[in-house]
């Protein structure tokens, strides 16, 4: 109990802010990503356990709440990769520049190129939701 303590109080008390945020960003988005992970190989193997259950799950998928969560996860998914590539970089090539400043500056490059890449996507898959499940855009 005391080392969940230490750990809550550790994650939202210490004030290191990019380096923090990025922490807590890549161990958010690695766990959604796993948690996903775990219910897409299930409801992958229904196609040949149970195919009317299949059916159920995708028609599931479609519902908005579902698509908003699949809109979460291709944030999580992009923000992992190219920050998990960031942490690569710097551990192989430049394990010397490990610093508060160079942390930052590649912290918010990272974040610029997450958007650069999930805007573009969120909008269709908002557009998508939009325009099945909402008949709006001539749906
Ligand atoms: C482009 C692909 C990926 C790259 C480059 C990548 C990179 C990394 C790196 C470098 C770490 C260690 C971070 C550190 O020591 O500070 C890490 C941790 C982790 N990754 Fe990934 N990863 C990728 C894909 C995935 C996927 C697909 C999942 C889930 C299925 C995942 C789940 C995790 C988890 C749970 C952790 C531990 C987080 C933590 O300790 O805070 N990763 N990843
Ligand atoms: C909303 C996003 C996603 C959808 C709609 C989706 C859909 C699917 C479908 C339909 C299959 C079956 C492919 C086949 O065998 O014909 C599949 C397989 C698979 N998916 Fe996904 N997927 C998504 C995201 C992801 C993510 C983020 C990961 C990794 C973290 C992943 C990992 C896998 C793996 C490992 C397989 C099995 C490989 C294969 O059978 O080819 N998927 N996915």
């Amino acid at each position: 109990m005391s080392t969940l303590k230490t750990t809550l109080t550790g994650y939202t008390g210490y004030r290191g802010r990019e380096g923090h945020y990025a922490f807590l960003l890549h161990r958010i988005t690695g766990l959604g990503t796993v948690l996903f992970l775990v219910i897409h190989i299930i409801d992958i193997a229904l196609v040949y356990l149970s195919p009317k259950g299949f059916l159920d799950v995708v028609a599931l998928y479609q519902t908005t709440l579902f698509g908003i969560g699949e809109i979460a996860l291709v944030f999580c998914v992009f923000f992992h990769g190219i920050n998990g590539l960031r942490i690569a970089y710097f551990d192989m090539f430049k394990p010397a520049n490990w610093s508060i400043e160079t942390e930052r500056n590649s912290t918010r490059i990272t974040l610029i190129a997450t958007l650069i890449l999930w805007l573009p996507a969120t909008f269709f898959m908002a557009r998508n939701i939009l325009i099945h499940n909402y008949g709006l855009f001539g749906g």
